[in-house]
């Protein structure tokens, strides 16, 4: 049986020389894979208790949805600036060489709200330090982020310190 490594394709120097990219849509493109990837997420969630799945435009979608539709939660996307239509709290947050802007729906997380985050991939751990900001800044309570792919290299983690942060599969 393949193993979750033999459906993500590397793609040596992409988008610049020197990186080694993790391809999610490798996994994506293939329906075992695909299946593979949501079912060993969702297994780093069993036994939890909460309220909220919350996903990261755009590739958190594609995870948190499936896991949202599963275990029958809602499911929030936080999304790039300027796509939600009503009321919303937003958060600028440094990437490596830009800045970018995050929101999400001011009503989309109610005060107290056990909230899971999600997203396909943790490399500087900076979008996901943004979701937190702004799930607590509505008064959510993250209880854990789920990842597939951890780039522990680019030290994410210490990031998010004193967070439970966890992922399907480590890369150097
Ligand atoms: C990628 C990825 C994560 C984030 C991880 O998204 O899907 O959300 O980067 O990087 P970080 O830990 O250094 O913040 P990207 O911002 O490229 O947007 P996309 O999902 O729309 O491709
Ligand atoms: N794969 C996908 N997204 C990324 C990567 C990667 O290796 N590094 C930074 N963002």
């Amino acid at each position: 049986m393949k193993g979750i490594e033999d459906y993500i394709i590397t793609i040596p120097d992409f988008p610049e020389e020197g990186v080694m990219f993790r391809d999610v849509t490798s996994v994506l493109q293939d329906e075992d894979g695909f299946r593979l990837a949501v079912d060993l997420m969702q297994k780093k969630l069993e036994g939890l208790e909460f309220d909220v799945i919350a996903g990261a435009e755009s590739r958190g979608f594609f995870f948190a949805a499936p896991l949202a539709y599963n275990l029958h939660k809602p499911f929030v996307p936080v999304r790039k600036k300027g796509k939600l239509p009503r009321e919303t709290v937003s958060i600028r947050y440094e990437l490596e060489y830009d800045v970018a802007e995050l929101e999400i729906h001011r009503d989309a997380i109610k005060p107290g709200q056990k909230v899971v985050l999600i997203d396909d991939l943790i490399a500087t751990g900076g979008t996901n330090e943004a979701m937190i900001k702004l799930v607590e800044s509505l008064g959510g309570e993250v209880i854990k982020a789920v990842f597939l792919m951890e780039l522990a290299g680019l030290h994410g983690r210490e990031r998010l310190k004193g967070y439970d942060v966890d992922a399907v599969i480590t890369y150097p």
